[in-house]
């Protein structure tokens, strides 16, 4: 894959843009943002007198709220334009809506869209820096970082070293299986190509009628329909959403008939390794991908995924809009404003 690390100048639209090295760039800059999120007032002046815009035309309360408030540790001015409540309703085209709000000064955009491709587009209309936060089937880069993030962290611990120090030589070999929905996801695909970056041996465990028409460019190691097969043998069970608001319905028997397949039920969940960490991108549906008592499991990662959130969504506004291409010390300056 090639890919470069972010940087002035530069987008966050595929998880391809980062290529392994750009990854691993975001991971290191994070770390010093979670260490920001443990201050009693997290807060550090980075982006002060930045401008930052979520545009979000489809539902959303993690994603918008984890940039909003990534942006604010960050001390950045933050505007949030909710497209379902915006002039679009009054037939203002995307374009329009995008340069009406550039025009005001805007240093970055994070867009959310129901189609593929619109959070590109929308970086050929403006100056500023965009972050695709989720388009369509398509993509969600910034879910694969703080998934690959959480990963990284795990691993550590387990370890008993320094997650910085680990760096991502723990991913190489790594076993992961993405389980579910995959055809209606872009979580999967944003997170199968971070993986296959950094060296991880990832599995595709889902029924037919909902994996996508072709696996052609992802780096996977084997695509299969019997999870109860896979489970004693990963380090990651990564359930995907069964996204019902996509049409998944019509892709199966029933919703029950899929739990009994691919549900991870506390049974399912007993065949896991010892260590193997169960991972969800959230929202859950309990009692469907996640029986209720797993989600609740020492081994699922759920929460810590929404913490790791912020801090990965600091480093990528950070990386684009603070640093001016070089690193030198995020965490600096205590306080902002
Ligand atoms: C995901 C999304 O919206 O793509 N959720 C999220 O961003 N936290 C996954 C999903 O909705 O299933």
């Amino acid at each position: 894959m090639s890919g470069a690390p972010l940087g002035a100048g530069r987008h966050l639209l595929s998880v391809a843009d980062l290529g392994a090295e750009g990854i691993e760039e975001v991971l290191r800059v994070a770390d010093a943002f979670v260490e920001v999120g443990r201050r009693p007032i997290p807060k550090v002046p980075a982006l002060r007198g930045r401008t930052v815009v979520t545009l979000f035309a489809e539902e959303s309360t993690r994603t918008r709220l984890s940039f909003e408030t990534a942006a604010r540790r960050l001390s950045a001015d933050v505007m949030s334009c909710p497209m379902a409540g915006s002039s679009v309703k009054k037939g203002e085209s995307l374009r329009d809506t995008v340069e009406t709000v550039n025009a005001m000064g805007v240093d970055a955009f994070v867009v959310r869209h129901p189609s593929a491709g619109a959070p590109a587009q929308v970086a050929q209309w403006v100056d500023a820096a965009v972050v695709n936060a989720g388009d369509g089937w398509h993509e969600h880069p910034t879910q694969a970082l703080l998934d690959c993030y959480t990963i990284r962290q795990v691993l550590a611990e387990r370890a008993g070293t320094d997650p910085a120090s680990a760096g991502t030589a723990g991913f190489r070999g790594l076993k992961v299986a993405v389980v579910g929905d995959v055809r209606h996801s872009r979580v999967a695909r944003s997170l199968v190509w971070a993986l296959g970056a950094l060296g991880a041996r990832t599995t595709v465990v889902a029924p037919g009628s909902l994996v996508p028409t072709s696996f052609d460019d992802w780096p996977l190691e084997a695509v299969t329909h019997d999870l109860d097969a896979v489970l004693g043998d990963v380090d990651v069970c990564y359930l995907l959403r069964l996204q019902l608001e996509r049409g998944a319905g019509a892709y199966l028997p029933s919703v029950r008939e899929y739990t009994s397949a691919y549900g991870l039920t506390a049974r399912r969940a007993a065949l896991l390794g010892e260590g193997a960490v169960v991972m969800h991108p959230g929202p859950m549906n309990r009692g469907v991908e996640i029986a209720d008592d797993v989600a609740e499991l020492p081994a699922s990662t759920v929460l810590r995924q929404v913490r790791n959130g912020v801090a990965v969504r600091m480093a990528v506004l950070f990386l684009l809009l603070g640093s001016g291409g070089a690193v030198e010390d995020p965490a600096a300056g205590g306080a902002g404003d």
